[in-house]
């Protein structure tokens, strides 16, 4: 798919060199701590239908690197008049995004943090609509209850399967098998496991 009614022409050339980049570098084993790590195109494509569906404009993403996500994200936050707020810890990641987003046009609509994920959760406004989280499990285990406590009722969590094909962590790694398990658990959210572009994914709800 290629969403020519959401993306321009420049934007949608900016993506598809940044996926080609990500792709060469998962397929080379690449150990750059630049790397960029970015979602699956299916998965960022379906985070803007479940962002356009629900109308979003306060979005919260965990994990910048070098904005793929964010540009998907704020092409929507632009047009619902919304924002998007999004960390990474790793500051030249950071700029890189800034360029990205300033080159798709995107920057007014995006405000970017360098920090550590929690410190960004008690920053964030309340009454979210969407939250990406796309910096791994064991980074967002703190900041989770700020994060269900800002979420509106509706508001979305969306946890990327991050590592979890390449290392099984869903099966093995306590930590990320506990937070699927409470979030199953947890009264205040509807959740759901979700298999999408080859990975499992966690959804998670504010009823
Ligand atoms: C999988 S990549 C994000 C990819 C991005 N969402 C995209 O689609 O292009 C994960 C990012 O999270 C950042 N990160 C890891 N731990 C973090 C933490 N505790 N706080 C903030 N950022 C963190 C890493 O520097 C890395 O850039």
């Amino acid at each position: 798919m290629h969403f020519p009614s959401l993306f321009t022409p420049a934007q949608r050339q900016l993506l598809d060199e940044l996926k080609t980049r990500d792709l060469q570098e998962r397929q080379s084993g690449s150990t750059d701590p630049m790397r960029l790590r970015a979602l699956r195109q299916g998965v960022a494509e379906f985070l803007c239908m479940m962002a356009l569906q629900t109308g979003a404009r306060r979005i919260a993403e965990f994990g910048t690197s070098a904005g793929y996500s964010t540009i998907h994200l704020a092409a929507v936050a632009q047009r619902m008049g919304g924002r998007v707020c999004t960390v990474d810890k790793v500051p030249e990641k950071t700029a890189w995004a800034r360029r990205n987003l300033e080159a798709a046009s995107l920057a007014e609509v995006v405000e970017f943090f360098i920090g550590d994920g929690m410190e960004f959760a008690q920053a964030l406004p309340p009454l979210l609509d969407l939250v990406l989280v796309d910096h791994g499990i064991p980074a967002f285990l703190p900041a989770f209850a700020t994060v269900k406590a800002k979420l509106r009722p509706g508001g979305l969590i969306f946890v990327d399967g991050w590592g979890a094909e390449e290392e099984g962590r869903w099966d093995t790694d306590p930590d990320y098998r506990a937070f699927g398990e409470n979030l199953g658990a947890d009264l205040g959210l509807v959740s759901w496991r979700m298999e999408l572009a080859g990975k499992i994914h966690l959804l998670a709800v504010k009823p």
